[in-house]
């Protein structure tokens, strides 16, 4: 076969048979974003370039080389989204969210793109699901969000994945951190890649997040940037770590967490999983309050996190959690002639007005092509209907699990009928018992 077009490398088509997990993953943190309080928030795939180049930050990895950026007939330049904080917080400053009553909490599933090299968890096209929080400056704030990315681990019974927790402080304290971070670096200015080189000067906390394997050794000894927090906002990393030890949610404080992304500020955290590889970091987030501002907006302190779908549904399939398959087909109907064909079509109307899912042969094959096909899709019961059974008004229902067969009325008592026969059957009180 020669296929005119393939998918694009770091891209992945979620096929019909693996859709259900997805789904089920999806159903799960909505649930869970409901509960804590966080309506949906839909925004645009793309977005204006300078949105990304303030919000995320010139100086990023994700900035710098990542981004797909294009410019429209117009001569605009868009982007498509590389993360989902930034397209969020300008439909809150685009739409004045912020006066609805505060604080805001808005949860999101987006598709994400990022020009990285894929492997195993990272790919170019990718899933999120984020929450986010607009104006609670308290830490009893960052102690409930986290709270909430804990409940989804919890909830998928993933208690391995753990808490990682650091405070990057304000733009205040990290002016003399930068100026302690230049010191250090400056010692390794033959060793550090170019890349880090030119960060040395504007942003020298990107350098701990490169990913040279030379730049990492390096920033291991690096100074740490709890050790220059400014007294509130040491205060307000305490408060953080004392409510989540009195809501037993266990973490580590972790001072190599910067984040790789500008808009950070205070608390920042990350769920881990060492059963997925190198791309361990399922969930990442933390306090921005900065960011509102920085795009345009009077000062609202936000945070938020967002958790790579892919990465989850690895760590998910890792861990052996089982997923529950979605309900088969009800009933297939094999039909012989076009009278059969039409009563069939009028039957799985009926139960698919009633929410079954319902199936007959809308390709013109044989019997026994039809019959292997209902087996194929897992159909609970099949059924026959040719001339005979038209005539009679009456056909055989046949279990498919156990080959038993029932007679069942196709006249006024078939929706009865068929309702007791399922009934039975997922009560386990089938014929053959
Ligand atoms: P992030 O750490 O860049 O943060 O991404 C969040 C999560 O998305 C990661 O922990 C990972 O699970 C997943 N992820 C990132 N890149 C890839 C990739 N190339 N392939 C597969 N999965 C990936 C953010 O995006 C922030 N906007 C999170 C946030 C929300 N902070 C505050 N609010």
């Amino acid at each position: 076969m020669a296929l005119i077009a393939k998918k694009i490398k770091g891209t992945e088509d979620i096929l019909p048979r693996d859709s259900y997990k997805w789904q089920f993953v999806e159903k799960v943190l909505s649930e869970e974003a409901k509960v804590y309080g966080f309506s949906e928030i839909r925004t645009p795939v793309f977005e204006q370039t300078k949105l990304f180049q303030r919000g995320v930050g010139e100086g990023t990895d994700v900035v710098q080389k990542e981004m797909y950026t294009f410019e429209t007939k117009g001569g605009e330049s868009l982007t498509l989204r590389p993360e989902g904080t930034a397209g969020a917080a300008r439909a809150l400053l685009e739409h004045g969210l912020y006066n609805d009553g505060l604080p805001i909490k808005a949860h999101y599933f987006t598709t994400c793109y990022r020009y990285e090299k894929p492997q195993a968890g990272r790919q170019r096209e990718f899933h999120q699901f984020g929450m986010e929080v607009y104006g609670a400056a308290d830490p009893i704030a960052d102690a409930e969000l986290i709270c909430a990315a804990k409940s989804i681990f919890d909830r998928l019974q993933l208690f391995d994945v753990r808490l990682e927790l650091n405070s990057i402080g304000c733009p205040r304290c990290r002016k003399n951190y930068h100026q302690a971070l230049k010191e250090y670096f400056a010692q390794f200015s033959d060793t550090l890649c170019a890349t880090c080189m030119s960060r040395l000067e504007k942003n020298p906390m990107r350098i701990l997040d490169c990913k040279s394997p030379v730049c990492k050794e390096i920033a291991q000894n690096a100074p740490k940037i709890t050790d220059f927090l400014c007294e509130s906002c040491d205060d307000h990393f305490k408060k953080v770590q004392n409510y989540l030890t009195a809501a037993d949610i266990k973490f580590t404080v972790n001072p190599s967490i910067v984040r790789g992304l500008d808009y950070y500020t205070n608390t920042v955290f990350e769920f881990i999983s060492d059963s997925i590889g190198a791309q361990s970091t399922v969930c990442g987030g933390g306090r921005y309050n900065g960011l509102i501002e920085e795009l345009g907006g009077n000062p609202l302190p936000s945070l938020g996190f967002a958790i790579g779908l892919e990465r989850l549904l690895m760590v998910m399939e890792a861990e052996g959690i089982e997923i529950p398959t979605p309900d088969t087909c009800a009933l297939y109907i094999a039909t012989m002639g076009e009278g059969a064909q039409r009563e069939a079509f009028r039957i799985v109307k009926t139960l698919r007005e009633a929410g079954l899912e319902a199936q007959f042969d809308i390709v013109g094959r044989g019997l026994k092509a039809q019959m292997k096909y209902a087996n194929k899709i897992g159909a609970q019961f099949s059924m026959v209907l040719g001339d005979n059974e038209i005539d009679t008004k009456s056909a055989k229902l046949k279990n498919m699990k156990d080959s038993t067969e029932t007679e069942i009325s196709l006249g006024e008592s078939f929706m009865e009928e068929f309702f007791s026969a399922l009934i039975a059957e997922e009560n386990g009180l089938n014929k053959a018992d």
